[in-house]
């Protein structure tokens, strides 16, 4: 029997998110019914509602989100009823030209439900990045539901569902950050502090965190930060260098998404270091570069597609190191609201003022 639940819509672009009743289908094969426990508000939550991401209204918002399988489709295999679960939005196939050669974690070829969610009336539901978890349950891919340990809180583990994901990633996978290197992370959002914890994590010495908000930094620090620059006040490039013996940093992360802060990344870099771009630029955005650096300076000029993870590896180790208190995923949660203050923390998120908003169901 399909079911009507409670969900956050965003109707058409620019207009304040609604809640409308929201009807779920049974799963059919391959497919997972999850029962939401908790789900955080992302700026992509925001681009869906903007009408920046596609035209494809409504959207049933929320792709940040951890909650427990209630029910599976025929030859299900990947997940069972009662599992707890962080949703991804990136199902691996298994087959495609990347997975067969051992990359899944850069599959070309994920997948969401195949069946639709829609209102009452039968208007068919776009769900955020194939998950609509602002919504007491959700249908998606049973590949998108990855199991973890019990134990974390769900308002915790359903951030490492993207943008804290994004930002460890960033660090660690794409970065390849590790011990006793220098990092400098600019833009201290939910994003830039998680590269900041995926740096401290992996044992970097120096650790600079970048942005524009003197509040931002203070909270850079808890997660890690060993230096913070306010790149309003001064030229980040010279004191970058100053604090490297005037060489750069081996691993350079924007976590904005400007070209501005891209150059800055890749003047403070060393030689041979590597710039990661984690924050997304908006598609009218170019960039001018001086050629000769990008050959001279050798390294690597990556980005990082949701911190170029891999769910299944991903997901339940980091989890361990939360449980084991070696990372404060906790810090992230600014505050639990409900399911009809999504649209108060859209604002909170634009002046600046929480990490993370999270939606507990
Ligand atoms: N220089 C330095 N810092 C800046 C600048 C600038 N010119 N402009 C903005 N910032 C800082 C802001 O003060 C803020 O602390 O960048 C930070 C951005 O953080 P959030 O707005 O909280 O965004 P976040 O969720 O961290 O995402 C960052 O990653 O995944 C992408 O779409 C996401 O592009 C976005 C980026
Ligand atoms: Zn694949
Ligand atoms: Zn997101």
């Amino acid at each position: 029997m399909p079911q009507t639940v409670q969900g956050v819509i965003a109707m058409a672009q620019g207009e304040p998110v609604t809640i409308a009743d929201v009807v779920i289908p049974d799963p059919g094969p391959g497919e997972a019914v999850v029962a939401i426990q908790a789900c955080g508000v992302c700026h992509t939550d925001l681009h869906y509602r903007e009408g920046g991401i596609n035209d494809e209204f409504p959207f049933l918002l929320g792709h940040e989100a951890a909650g427990v399988v209630e029910s599976v489709g025929a030859g299900v295999t990947e997940t069972a009823p009662g599992d707890y679960v962080i949703l991804n939005w990136r199902a691996v196939c298994g087959q495609c030209r990347s997975c067969s050669r051992g990359r899944p974690q850069i599959c070309f070829d994920t997948h969401n439900a195949s069946q639709q969610m829609t209102l009452t009336d039968g208007t068919v539901l776009s769900p955020a990045l194939g998950i609509g978890a602002f919504a007491e349950k959700t249908l998606v891919a049973a590949g998108q539901c990855t199991k973890i340990n019990p134990s974390a809180a769900p308002t915790a583990a359903g951030l490492l569902g993207c943008g804290v994901m994004a930002g460890i990633g960033a660090a660690i996978n794409t970065g390849g950050v590790s011990r006793g290197d220098s990092v400098a992370v600019f833009g201290c959002g939910g994003v830039g502090d998680a590269a900041i914890a995926g740096a401290a994590l992996a044992g970097a010495s120096i650790i600079i965190g970048v942005d524009i908000d003197d509040r931002k930094l203070r909270w850079a620090e808890t997660f890690g930060a060993t230096h913070t620059i306010n790149s309003a006040d001064c030229d980040p490039v010279e004191a970058i260098k100053a604090l490297t013996n005037g060489n750069g940093v081996d691993v350079a992360i924007e976590a904005i998404g400007l070209p501005e802060t891209y150059r800055q990344a890749f003047e403070s870099r060393d030689l041979a270091g590597t710039v990661v771009l984690v924050g997304v630029p908006h598609p009218d955005m170019t960039i001018e570069l001086p050629f000769i650096e990008m050959f001279g300076r050798g390294g690597a000029l990556k980005s990082s597609w949701y911190g170029d993870c891999l769910p299944s590896r991903d997901f339940p180790m980091l989890i361990d190191l939360y449980l084991q208190g070696r990372l404060d995923l906790d810090g992230f949660v600014s505050e639990t609201i409900g399911i009809g203050d999504v649209e108060e923390a859209f604002t909170k998120m634009q002046r600046g003022e929480v990490l993370r908003s999270v939606v507990v169901l």
